[in-house]
């Protein structure tokens, strides 16, 4: 029996990759995974599935490659964006905003090959801003979403292609699942360079800090500030349990552990079995005040929501950055590890995808193209 074809754009990401692994560990699919990076940049590769990488293959903001990787498939996963954590957002809205163009040419070419169901991996940066003033924050619930003030840039792109979706099923009957995550994190993602978010970021300054003896760390913000953070094995059993549901409109995929990013440090310092001294840095990019998931929705629908506690997941998170951290950076580097940078106004790749010698080629790394430079 031939086996449905399942579309992974984002494949060579984090959540992509894991997802990728986890559709090929289940037997019953062919799986194209697809990302604009060159494989050797994948965090996961698997040999299993069909593999189409790089700018001139795996670029899906040209309608072109979307045409040829949905062909003859079912189910498409839409994973492919160019973001980061709040250092990247808040510093790259135009960046952020073009992932307008992977969606739509993704819907597109989707609708045009028959594909029967499409999931579109939204944020919990949709939610408006007004909602999220407060660390002691009433926890999202999808209506929250509107009236709309979302995360300028980033959510903006999100909640226009979770609409999108919603048209697409509507007036052409393809069959659109929107998840809005919240802060997901793990092993294989990214944990340096500018796009990581706080749980990456606090291991790796923790493991920098016990490597390099200057026993201290600096926090964006003052600490107060509150997130819920999902492990990564919940985030990909939630992508397919609602792929496999009837949950049409926009849901909820997040833990409801409320911490603050200072109790998320106490967590890596339990682990690291280290105390540090805590430097605040106030004019780092901070985001909103407090974020939580009501997860009301997705219990009703599924009697199930992502239960993975912080603790278990930032251990399996710290051990993985340490082995990473020890593969790849000099102990004479730790100090300039225990720090967080960004970039301001990264330039996109140009082109179509068709050009192999592009000299941005390097952007997705940090969001510092070459000849740039950084800063600003
Ligand atoms: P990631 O950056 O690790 O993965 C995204 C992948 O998309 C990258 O490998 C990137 O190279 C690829 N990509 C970017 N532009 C592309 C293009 N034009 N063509 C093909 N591939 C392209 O991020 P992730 O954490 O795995 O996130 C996956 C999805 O989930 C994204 O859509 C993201 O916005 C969404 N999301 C993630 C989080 C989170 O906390 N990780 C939270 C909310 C939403
Ligand atoms: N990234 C980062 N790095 N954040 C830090 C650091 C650090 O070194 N130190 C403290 N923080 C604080 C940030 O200032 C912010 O207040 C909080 O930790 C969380 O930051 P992030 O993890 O970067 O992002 P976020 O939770 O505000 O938003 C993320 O989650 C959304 C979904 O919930 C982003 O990844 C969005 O792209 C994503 O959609």
């Amino acid at each position: 029996m031939t086996k449905n074809i399942v579309v992974v754009a984002g494949g060579g990401g984090f959540i992509g990759g894991h997802l990728v692994k986890r559709l090929l560990e289940l037997g019953t699919c062919h799986v194209r995974a697809v990302d604009i990076k060159p494989l050797k940049d994948w965090y996961q590769v698997s040999t299993a599935a069909e593999n189409f990488a790089g700018p001139a293959d795996g670029d899906a903001r040209d309608f072109r490659v979307c045409r040829t990787i949905c062909h003859g498939a079912s189910d498409v996963y839409q994973l492919a964006a160019d973001m980061g954590g709040m250092g990247f957002i808040e510093n790259n809205k135009a960046l952020c905003m073009l992932s307008v163009l992977t969606n739509t040419h993704m819907l597109l070419a989707s609708q045009e090959a028959g594909v029967k169901r499409f999931f579109f991996s939204s944020s919990a940066c949709v939610y408006n801003a007004d909602k999220q003033l407060n660390p002691h924050v009433t926890a999202l619930a999808e209506a929250d979403a509107y009236p709309a003030l979302p995360e300028d840039g980033y959510g903006w792109e999100k909640l226009f292609s979770e609409r999108m979706c919603r048209h697409f099923r509507e007036d052409f009957g393809i069959q659109t699942r929107i998840a809005r995550f919240h802060n997901v994190y793990g092993p294989e993602g990214t944990w340096r360079g500018g796009r990581e978010k706080a749980p990456a970021a606090v291991c790796r300054k923790v493991i920098a800090a016990k490597a390099s003896g200057d026993h201290s760390i600096e926090i964006w913000g003052d600490g107060t500030q509150t997130r819920s953070f999902m492990y990564i094995d919940d985030c990909v059993e939630g992508i397919g349990k609602i792929m496999d549901s009837k949950i049409y409109e926009p849901v909820n995929l997040g833990s409801s552990e409320l911490v603050t990013i200072n109790q998320l440090v106490d967590i890596a310092e339990e682990i690291a079995g280290i105390k540090l001294k805590r430097h605040y840095k106030l004019d780092a990019p901070r985001g909103v005040a407090g974020r939580n998931s009501d997860n009301t929705k997705i219990r009703s629908y599924l009697g199930w929501e992502p239960s993975i506690s912080l603790k278990q997941g930032i251990a399996a998170t710290y051990r993985w950055i340490e082995e990473e951290f020890r593969k790849e950076c000099d102990p004479a580097d730790a100090k300039s590890l225990a720090t967080s940078g960004f970039s301001h106004g990264s330039k996109p790749i140009p082109g179509d995808g068709y050009v192999a010698e592009s000299r941005h080629m390097d952007t997705w790394r940090q969001g510092i193209p070459v000849g740039y430079g950084a800063g600003g």
